[in-house]
C-alpha cells in the first residue's frame, strides 16, 4: 500500500502564525506536526510515501525528511498550487499510487492509543472499497460526520453538517483502494470549491464499500488546526511522554522497531541532534535495542 501525507492548505486557522510557515511544520510538543501523521504510516507498515504541499512549502519538507532513506523510507513530493481539497490529494498523487491501495493521512491529524498498531495492521491489508476511523467529539459540526444504524453500519456521510446526526466525526485517516483514483476524477468541487473526501466517501458508501472502524473512547484523536488544538496537542504529548519515559511519533524508534534500519543507523540518526533531549532518546532507544540484540523485542505493538 502506498501513503501520501496531505499537508497543504492555508492554515488559516492559525493564521499569523501560518503566514510565513505552514502549520505542519509547527512543534508538538518536540517535533515537528508532520512527524504524527508519518509515525501512522510507519506504523501500518508503509514505507512508499508521498507528501504532497504547496510550492513554498515542498522544500522544507524535503529539507526535513530528505529521500526518506535514512528511515529506511521512500519519501517523494508533489506540489499542489491550490488548496483544491482533500481529494485533489488521488489526483496530484495518481503516479504515486499506480495500480496499489492507498493510505491518505491529513497533516494535521494526531493519532495516539493503545493497539492502534493492531487495529492498523488489521485493516490495511485486502482493503475492498474503503476502510473510514471514527472518533467521539464534542463538536461533530467541525467535521466529516458518520451515521449508523442498530448494527453499527455506516448509513450516511455528511462535511461539516450544521445538525450533525451523530457525534461521530470521521478522522482524517483513509484507506481506499485503487478505485478511488477514478472517483476522484469524477468528483465536481462542492459549494466551497473544493473536492472533498467525503464526497469520495459517500461514493463507496453508495456501493457497499465502506469498512467504519470506530475508534473507542481510550482513544485519542486530535486535530491540530486551531490554535487551542495545538496547545492541547502539545500538552497532551508532553504529559504522556514524561510520565511514561517513551516518545509519541519518534519516527527513528519506528523504524528502527519495525526493522526499517539497523541499530548503528538509528543511533547515528539521535547523535547527528545529540545535544536535544529527543536525539539523546533516539541514542538511548538504539542501545537499549542493541544490547538486547533482537529488534523484534521491543514493544510488542511495534510488530
Ligand atoms: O481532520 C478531519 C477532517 O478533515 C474530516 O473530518 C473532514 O471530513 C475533512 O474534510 C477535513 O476537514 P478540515 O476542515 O479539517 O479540512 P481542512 O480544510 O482543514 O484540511 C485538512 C488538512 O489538509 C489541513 O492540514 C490542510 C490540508 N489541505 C487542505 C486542503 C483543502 C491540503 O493540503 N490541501 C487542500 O486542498
Amino acid at each position: 500500500m502506498k501513503g501520501i501525507i496531505l499537508a497543504g492548505g492555508t492554515g488559516s486557522r492559525l493564521q499569523p502564525a501560518t503566514l510565513a510557515v505552514c502549520k505542519q511544520l509547527f512543534p508538538v510538543s518536540d517535533k515537528p506536526m508532520i512527524y504524527y501523521p508519518l509515525s501512522v504510516l510507519m506504523l501500518a507498515g508503509i514505507r512508499d510515501i508521498l507528501i504532497i504541499s504547496t510550492p513554498v512549502d515542498l522544500p522544507i519538507f524535503q529539507r526535513l525528511l530528505g529521500d526518506g532513506s535514512q528511515l529506511g523510507l521512500h519519501v517523494g513530493y508533489a506540489r499542489q498550487s491550490e488548496p483544491r481539497g482533500l481529494a485533489d490529494a488521488f489526483l496530484v498523487g495518481a503516479d504515486h499510487i499506480g495500480d496499489e491501495p492507498v493510505a491518505l493521512i491529513l497533516g494535521d491529524n494526531i493519532f495516539h492509543g493503545h493497539s492502534f498498531v493492531d487495529l492498523l495492521a488489521a485493516n490495511v491489508t485486502n482493503v475492498d472499497g474503503c476502510v473510514l476511523f471514527s472518533y467521539p467529539v464534542n463538536d461533530p459540526e467541525r467535521y466529516g460526520v458518520g451515521e449508523v444504524d442498530e448494527r453499527g453500519r455506516l448509513i450516511s456521510i455528511e462535511e461539516k453538517p450544521e445538525r450533525p446526526r451523530s457525534n461521530r466525526a470521521i478522522t482524517g485517516l483513509y484507506f481506499y483502494d485503487n478505485d478511488v483514483i477514478e472517483i476522484a476524477r469524477r468528483l465536481r468541487p462542492s459549494p466551497r470549491g473544493e473536492l472533498e473526501i467525503t464526497d469520495v466517501n459517500r461514493a463507496y458508501l453508495e456501493r457497499g464499500k465502506v469498512r467504519l472502524v470506530n475508534l473507542g473512547r481510550g482513544f485519542v484523536w486530535l486535530d491540530a488546526g486551531t490554535p487551542e488544538a495545538l496547545l492541547q496537542a502539545g500538552q497532551y504529548v508532553r504529559t504522556i511522554e514524561e510520565r511514561q519515559g517513551v516518545r509519541i511519533a519518534c519516527i527513528e524508534e519506528i523504524a528502527l522497531r519495525k526493522g526499517f534500519i539497523s541499530v548503528d543507523e538509528c543511533h547515528q540518526l539521535g547523535a547527528e541532534i545529540a545535544e536535544s533531549s529527543y536525539g539523546r532518546y533516539v541514542m538511548a532507544i538504539a542501545k537499549e535495542v542493541g544490547s538486547v540484540g533482537d529488534v523484534a523485542s521491543g514493544p510488542a505493538w511495534y510488530r
